[in-house]
């Protein structure tokens, strides 16, 4: 028998899972690592940790599962997007990664689209200039830690760094390389034209690969401290959300999923290049050769209800612990819209709808009546509402949608499941599996290493649905009253959170 193995170099952890060539789940293993975030509005993480966390885990299964390294055909790779990982000449990490959540950027931002032009790079990059996407990192080191800058030899995404550490390749691929606004999207390989106008060097970037193709073999080091076997082979990959899509057979026009995760994304599957003219949805390449994805990001989306989780559901009973399981217990105990309490999830700014780096959180509504369970709820709506905002773009954009799917560590919540298809008015569809980008980068493993002939082909094959789950018309009427004080409160609020970014 053959086996793949898929990572998914997550913000919260990286988890690595151990498929048979059925894709069936042999075993898995999971690291966390923390998050650092030195100012309001910023966003670290060890690069290092990324790394260890992924040789801990591929060692774990590989010794779980009982299975021969030999056997292991292939990996596939998937990971946070946008994140800047900078290397010396001895590829020595040089700073933390600045990642994806970071909004430290405006003002490269406002630099990329004086020098390029707005529509240029929209033509270009298939997106404006967004604090959260690498260039703008890329240039903020340039502008404020130039030493750093004058040292780095070579510029990586996180996945395209635990490659890096796991083959001694400097490689990414077409989906994640999408997100770091250097690539020309439409065409699928670097822009000389942005990197000369951005003056980047092109020699730091990596080689752009095709999501299955293969980028290089297990080193001899990680070989021996792993179990794997140095001709297993590596394949590209995907960024998160492409990967996810393949791990949720959203590989053809019309299928789409949304997914809440750290961040909460809603995506659509496009074999011609959609581009929003105003910028709010993000188009990349996908993992399907020759295809591409239009996605609306929410920032902070599993990101709030660990916030609150952490921060104020704890203690709320006896026993002083919090945990997701009483979260959805008690929010089932709440009616709908919270006893009229609006969350607004803007921790981490807002890309979709309001390409907004200084916009906040908030709680609207407030009354002494309210308790943990209406704030466990609110939040759970207001990130529902936030990814409503990004369906409606994208229906409004003319993109077919005939089949969605949820998948993310949001979609285990049986009433986060039930919200969704109430907010979005459209039936909901879920996988047996759960691996999402594991198993999506498992497939595109399997691609490269010669098991499957196609991705499609796979997802046909072995991507079972499993529950669906129908709108409730009457609670879609309720949540619609609240989704639309939910915007008001945005456009209220935008002058002031203006005003206190700059305190
Ligand atoms: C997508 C994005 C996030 C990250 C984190 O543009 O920034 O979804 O990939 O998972």
């Amino acid at each position: 028998m053959n086996y793949l193995i898929g990572i998914d170099v997550g913000t919260s952890g990286t988890r690595s899972v151990l498929f048979d060539e059925n894709l069936n789940v042999i075993s898995s293993a999971s690291e966390e690592y923390p998050l650092y975030q030195p100012h309001n509005g910023w966003a670290e993480q060890n690069p290092e940790d990324w790394a260890n966390a992924t040789i801990n885990t591929i060692k774990t299964i590989i010794e779980e599962s009982g299975v021969n390294g030999k056997d292991i055909k292939g990996i596939g790779l998937s990971g946070q997007m946008h994140g800047l990982v900078m290397l010396d000449e001895n590829n020595e990490v040089i700073r933390p990664a600045i990642i994806w959540a970071d909004q430290r950027t405006e003002k490269e931002c406002i630099e990329i689209t004086d020098k390029v032009g707005k529509e240029k790079l929209i033509e270009i990059t298939a997106n404006p200039a967004l604090t959260g996407f690498t260039a703008s990192k890329i240039l903020w080191v340039k502008n404020n830690e130039p030493n750093n800058y004058n040292r780095c030899r070579h510029i990586l995404l996180p996945k395209d760094y635990v490659r890096f550490v796991l083959t001694g390749v400097y490689a990414t691929d077409v989906s994640d390389a999408s997100g770091m606004q250097l690539l020309d999207v439409p065409k699928r390989k670097w822009s000389d034209e942005i990197l000369e106008i951005l003056e980047i060097d092109k020699d730091k970037l990596a080689k752009v690969y095709e999501s299955p193709e293969i980028t290089g073999n297990i080193t001899k080091s990680i070989a021996k401290k792993t179990g794997l076997r140095e001709d297993t082979v590596v394949v590209a990959g995907a960024g998160d959300n492409a990967a996810a899509a393949v791990g949720t057979g959203v590989v053809t026009d019309g299928s789409a999923f949304t997914t809440i995760g750290t961040s909460g994304v809603v995506y659509a599957h496009s074999s011609e290049v959609f581009i929003d003219p105003k910028g709010r949805v993000h188009t990349f390449c996908c993992a399907v050769p020759n295809s591409w994805h239009v996605m609306g990001v929410t920032q902070a989306a599993g990101l709030s209800l660990k916030w609150f989780k952490n921060n104020i559901f704890e203690g709320f009973d006896s026993s002083g612990k919090a945990n997701y399981d009483m979260i959805n217990e008690q929010i089932e105990k709440v009616e709908i819209g919270s006893e009229k309490l609006i969350y607004l999830p803007y921790l981490m700014g807002e890309r979709t709808p309001h390409l907004d780096p200084n916009a906040r959180g908030v709680f609207f509504g407030l009354s002494a009546k309210h308790d943990k369970k209406n704030l466990a709820r609110a939040v759970m709506e207001g990130v529902s509402f936030s990814l409503k905002d990004c369906y409606d773009i994208l229906i409004g954009m003319g993109l077919e949608i005939d089949e969605m799917m949820i998948t993310g560590g949001g979609a285990k919540s049986k009433v986060w499941r039930q919200m969704l298809a109430d907010v979005f008015n459209c039936n909901v569809g879920t996988i047996k599996s759960e691996q999402g980008a594991s198993l999506g980068a498992a497939i595109l493993a399997g691609v490269g290493a010669g098991i499957f002939e196609s991705v499609e082909y796979a997802c046909e094959k072995y991507i079972n649905k499993g529950q669906e789950i129908i709108p409730n018309e009457a609670s879609h009427k309720i949540y619609n009253r609240y989704h639309e004080i939910y915007r008001e409160i945005y456009k209220d609020l935008k002058e002031s959170f203006k005003k206190l970014s700059e305190i």
